[in-house]
């Protein structure tokens, strides 16, 4: 990380779990933990279902509510969906774009990335969008062309360094999210650092420097130190540990040193 340029963000990603009933004690025992994290932001991305209890327990400190998903159109007649202005309306500040489950369960395309990410920027709402390559292209050794596909797509819909400012990017190896198994530092670094470069060559080094990229796949409070250490690493997007208060709030710790 680099505080000096650009903000830290710790972001939960909680997934599929916990009902609203649940949302209540979990969030609650994770503000108790981390009330004091001072220099790094901490975002909760909740169920759909869990955002009305999640903002409410939130209301009297900084932790921010994201979401997991929404669609990429404003309105209309698509049944079971969820639009931006939806969220914004709640008290959301941040969503996550393109998670590799829903691109890998859900069919989700760069093209419909981009869409996302600029129904997300429409709202209002801030975009943590995830790139990141399967066991089998960083095996073929494609990982660098696929993650610029990625970045670059998504960038597609961000017209200016204005509206940049609203993005943050989460390198998440497939192959390492849920797995236990971690990038090492140095493949978390080299893959962050090139997204950069990828940011910079469109909105110019200014710009670039100001944008968090996390990295997100197995980060947990061991390895959270190691990862944060690196100059390009401006954060993390936790799945399975973001369940667990105690380990949450050690990587947020992590994050404040
Ligand atoms: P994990 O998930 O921390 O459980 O590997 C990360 C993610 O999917 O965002």
């Amino acid at each position: 990380m680099n505080r000096r340029y650009r903000k830290t963000i710790i972001a939960g990603n909680w997934k599929m779990n916990k009902t609203a009933t649940e949302t209540k004690a979990l969030v609650e025992d994770v503000k108790q933990r981390v009330a004091k994290s001072k220099w790094c932001e901490v975002v909760l991305c909740v169920p759909f279902v869990d955002i009305p209890a999640a903002v409410r327990q939130t209301k009297d400190c900084r932790i921010a509510i994201g979401a997991q998903n929404l669609h990429e159109e404003v309105s209309g007649a698509y049944t079971g969906e969820i639009s931006g202005a939806m969220l914004k309306d709640l008290g959301v500040k941040y969503v996550i774009i393109g998670h590799s489950e829903r691109r890998q369960y859900f069919g989700e395309t760069d093209q419909t990335v981009a869409k996302k990410v600029g129904a997300a920027l429409d709202a209002g709402l801030k975009a943590i969008v995830c790139v990141g390559e399967t066991l089998a292209q960083r095996d073929m050794d494609v990982t660098m062309e696929l993650i610029a596909l990625q970045v670059k797509s998504a960038l597609n819909a961000v017209p200016t360094t204005e509206e940049l400012k609203r993005i943050v990017f989460a390198y998440e190896p497939v192959w390492a999210i849920g797995t236990g198994r971690t990038a090492t530092a140095e493949q978390a670094a080299e893959v962050c650092t090139f997204i950069r470069a990828l940011i910079r060559k469109k909105y110019g080094a200014r710009a670039a420097r100001g944008v968090t990229i996390q990295y997100g796949g197995s980060m947990n409070a061991q390895n959270a130190d190691e990862l944060l250490a690196q100059l390009d690493v401006d954060g993390g997007l936790i799945g399975g540990a973001s369940l667990k208060p105690e380990d949450f709030a050690a990587i947020v710790q992590a994050a404040n040193q």
